[in-house]
């Protein structure tokens, strides 16, 4: 049959329609059987069809000519759909959907996709309007990559800014419902996270891994400046890991932890992560490899034990040297003042150097006579580092192998022993001193004080 027969065979069912009050069959239906049955078929022939155009194509078209075939709608475009959908109010609406453009997305007749969209909203419906390439970057996020933008987003209008369908952390958190944990005893969670995820993370991509949108350390500056600004602006010492590849991250967890202080691992592990060689330091020295140090050594310091570097350093940055918490002498000798060594008597008795009688205070003593008092307590005094190691030894009371002589780095043994009542050292300048503490027992050697000093050569100092 001609064409133009078929469009007048429909345009006549419509037509005549209101007319043919005995015919049987319902006009709406005979109104689709000639137009959809006719010529009009794709207008229903969809995976999904609105239910309207099955039952009605006059709930929406009006014929306005019948010679010419034509037709208008039942109301202006803007004003068609809402009529039978009152979409609910909120406060942010789609630009589109304000403008009651629903025919920008929807097929007033079916589709092949859900609720009769033009595209898959899964897939192309949003990127007609908004420029994929806005929403790129080396790194995608999952739901973006694919077009999946109303998995977060309100199509119509939401009551959150950003037509999110629920709150913005509520959101990530339903599919990456494991990062928050703060549910959990022991966990710290990072304050950060109460104010939503895309403080770090662009939601949809960016240029940084994890589409964070800075690395580390900027990122954690963001928020942080201030702090660490005031720790490192005019420190003497800025540690060399916060400038390091992942800066803060290395060290801190960036969600949650169990470790306060959003700690990553224990800090005996996380300081020799970096600590395993020698790194050469700020002012030129190269730093002992403290990994290696620490496993020769199998005595370590109480504080190491209880995984406590930050006891003594400070981890971002520092004046005094070797970014120290407190006071302590870095010279080899120094004249005595008890607030030079804040550090070691921020933990131990102070009396230890300060009485000259050591009985009950110290094993370092000769009879009463305190040999700590003895040696550090004067105006050339010996500092701890003379007879202790800081970090770990083989020797009792952290006693050192050797000691640094002179500038060569030559190392002289300290040949320290420890008996039940006192003990005996032998540097290489000198013959063997040893200290009793039992008046009733006589030490072999010399036992005067001044025989007790040790005199050791000073080292590069
Ligand atoms: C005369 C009333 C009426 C008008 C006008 C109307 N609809 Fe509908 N619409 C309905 C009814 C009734 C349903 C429910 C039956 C169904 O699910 O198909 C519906 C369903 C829908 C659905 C849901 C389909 C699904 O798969 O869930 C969408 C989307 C829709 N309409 C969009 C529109 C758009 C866009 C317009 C304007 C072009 C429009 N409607 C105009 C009555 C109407
Ligand atoms: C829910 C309202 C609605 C119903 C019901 C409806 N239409 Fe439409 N139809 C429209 C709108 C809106 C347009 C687009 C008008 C425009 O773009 O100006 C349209 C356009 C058309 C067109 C123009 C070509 C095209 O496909 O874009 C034809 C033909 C058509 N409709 C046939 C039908 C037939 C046949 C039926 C019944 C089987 C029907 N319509 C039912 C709303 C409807
Ligand atoms: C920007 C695209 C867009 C515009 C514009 C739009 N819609 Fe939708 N609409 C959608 C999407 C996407 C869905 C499917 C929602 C889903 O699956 O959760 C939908 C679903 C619907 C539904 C099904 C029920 C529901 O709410 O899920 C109706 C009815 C509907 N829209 C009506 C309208 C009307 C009326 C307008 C115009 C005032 C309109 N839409 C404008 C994208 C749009
Ligand atoms: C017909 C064009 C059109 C389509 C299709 C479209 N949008 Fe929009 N959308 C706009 C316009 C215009 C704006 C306002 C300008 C802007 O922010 O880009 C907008 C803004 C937005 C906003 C920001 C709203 C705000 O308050 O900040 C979001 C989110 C959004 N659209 C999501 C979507 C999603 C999701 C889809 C797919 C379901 C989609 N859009 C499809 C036209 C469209
Ligand atoms: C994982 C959830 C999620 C997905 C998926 C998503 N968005 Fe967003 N979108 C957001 C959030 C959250 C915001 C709020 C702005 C912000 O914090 O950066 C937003 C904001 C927007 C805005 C407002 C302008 C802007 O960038 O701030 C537009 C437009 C937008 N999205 C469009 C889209 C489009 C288009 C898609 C799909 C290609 C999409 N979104 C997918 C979560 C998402
Ligand atoms: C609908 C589920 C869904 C929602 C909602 C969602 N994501 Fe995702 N997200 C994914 C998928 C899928 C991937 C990619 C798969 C993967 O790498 O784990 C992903 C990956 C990520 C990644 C990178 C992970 C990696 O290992 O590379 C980050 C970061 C991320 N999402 C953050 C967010 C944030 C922030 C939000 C809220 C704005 C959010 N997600 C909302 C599903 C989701
Ligand atoms: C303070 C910044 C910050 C905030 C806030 C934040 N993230 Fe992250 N996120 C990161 C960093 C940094 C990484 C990379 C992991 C690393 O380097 O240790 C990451 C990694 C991820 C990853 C991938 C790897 C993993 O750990 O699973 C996902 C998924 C993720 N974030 C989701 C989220 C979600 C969801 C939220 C909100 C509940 C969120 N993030 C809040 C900084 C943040
Ligand atoms: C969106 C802002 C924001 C960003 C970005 C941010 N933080 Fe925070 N962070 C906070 C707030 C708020 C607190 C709690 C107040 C404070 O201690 O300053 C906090 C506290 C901390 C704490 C102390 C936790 C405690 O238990 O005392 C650490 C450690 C920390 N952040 C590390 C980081 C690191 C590492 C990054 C980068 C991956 C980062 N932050 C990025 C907001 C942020
Ligand atoms: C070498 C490891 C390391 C690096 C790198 C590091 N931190 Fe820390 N940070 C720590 C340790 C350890 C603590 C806990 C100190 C303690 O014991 O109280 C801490 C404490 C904090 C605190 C809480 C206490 C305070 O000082 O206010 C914040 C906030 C913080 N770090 C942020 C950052 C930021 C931001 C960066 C990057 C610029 C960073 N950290 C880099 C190890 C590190
Ligand atoms: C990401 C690698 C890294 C980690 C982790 C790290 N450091 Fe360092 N550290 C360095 C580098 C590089 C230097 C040399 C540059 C410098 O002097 O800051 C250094 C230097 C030092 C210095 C000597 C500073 C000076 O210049 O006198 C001390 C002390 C120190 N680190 C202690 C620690 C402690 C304690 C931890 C654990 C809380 C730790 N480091 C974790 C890289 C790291
Ligand atoms: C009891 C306090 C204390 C503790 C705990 C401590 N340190 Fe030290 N650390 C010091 C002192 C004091 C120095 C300076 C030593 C010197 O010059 O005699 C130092 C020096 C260093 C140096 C520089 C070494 C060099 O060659 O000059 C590094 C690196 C270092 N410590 C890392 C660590 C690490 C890693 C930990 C945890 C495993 C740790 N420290 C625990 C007190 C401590
Ligand atoms: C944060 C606290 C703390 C600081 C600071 C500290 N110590 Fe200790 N020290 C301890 C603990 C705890 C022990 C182990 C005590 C035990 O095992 O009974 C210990 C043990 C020792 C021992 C060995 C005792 C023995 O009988 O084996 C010596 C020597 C020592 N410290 C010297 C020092 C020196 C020197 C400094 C300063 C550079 C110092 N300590 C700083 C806590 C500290
Ligand atoms: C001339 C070497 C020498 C110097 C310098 C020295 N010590 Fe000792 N220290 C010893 C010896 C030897 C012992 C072991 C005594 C014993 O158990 O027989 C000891 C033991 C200790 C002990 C274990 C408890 C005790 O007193 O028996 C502590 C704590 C200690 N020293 C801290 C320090 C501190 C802090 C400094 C620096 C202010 C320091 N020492 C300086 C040689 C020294």
């Amino acid at each position: 049959m001609h064409r133009y027969s078929l469009i007048a065979l429909c345009l006549a069912g419509l037509a005549v329609a209101p007319l043919q009050a005995q015919d049987e069959t319902p006009q709406a239906v005979r109104a689709i059987q000639t137009c959809a049955g006719a010529c009009h078929q794709d207008t229903i022939r969809r995976k999904v069809t609105h239910g309207v155009t099955l039952e009605k194509c006059d709930a929406c078209h009006v014929l306005t000519n019948a010679e010419a075939h034509t037709f208008s709608l039942t109301a202006r475009p803007e004003d068609l759909c809402v009529r039978c959908h009152a979409l609910p109010m909120r406060t942010h609406a789609h630009p589109p959907v304000a403008e009651r453009a629903c025919l920008k997305c929807h097929d007033p007749h079916g589709s092949d996709h859900p609720a009769m969209l033009l595209a898959d909203p899964k897939g192309d419906l949003c990127a007609r309007c908004h420029d994929r390439k806005q929403l790129q970057g080396d790194y995608v996020h999952g739901p973006v990559a694919v077009g999946a933008c109303i998995v977060c987003h309100e199509p119509h209008a939401s009551a959150e800014p950003a037509l999110m369908r629920k709150p913005e952390r509520e959101t990530c958190l339903t599919c990456h419902a494991e990062v928050d944990r703060s549910g959990e005893a022991d966990w710290h969670t990072h304050p950060a996270l109460e104010r939503g995820c895309t403080g770090c993370h662009s939601p949809h991509a960016s240029n940084h891994k994890f589409q964070l949108k800075a690395e580390a350390p900027d990122l954690c500056l963001t928020c942080h400046e201030e702090k660490i600004h005031t720790q490192t602006a005019d420190a003497k010492i800025v540690h060399g890991a916060l400038h390091a590849p992942g800066g803060c991250t290395d060290c801190h967890e960036a969600h949650g932890s169990r470790l306060t202080k959003l700690q990553k691992v224990g800090q005996v592990e996380e300081c020799l992560g970096c600590h395993n060689e020698r790194l050469p330091a700020a002012d030129g020295s190269i730093l002992t490899n403290m990994k290696e140090l620490l496993d020769r050594n199998p005595d370590h310091h109480g504080p190491i034990r209880e995984g406590a570097c930050t006891a003594c350093h400070l981890p971002h940055a520092g004046d005094r040297f070797r970014m120290l918490v407190e006071d302590y002498p870095k010279q080899f000798y120094a004249p005595f003042d008890i607030n030079s060594f804040k550090l070691c008597f921020g933990c131990h008795i102070p009396d230890l150097v300060l009485k000259e009688n050591g009985r009950g205070l110290t094993n370092f003593r000769d009879g009463d006579r305190n040999l700590h008092w003895l040696h550090v307590n004067q105006e050339k005094g010996r500092t701890c580092r003379a007879c202790h190691e800081v970090h770990a030894s083989k020797r009792p009371a952290h006693i050192r192998e050797a000691v640094p002589f002179g500038e060569s780095g030559w190392m002289l043994e300290i040949n320290f022993n420890q008996t039940e009542v006192g003990g005996s050292c032998s540097p290489g300048c000198h013959k063997q001193r040893s200290y009793v503490r039992h008046d009733d027992i006589k030490p072999p050697g010399p036992t005067t004080a001044a025989e007790t000093t040790p005199t050791l050569a000073p080292p590069g100092e």
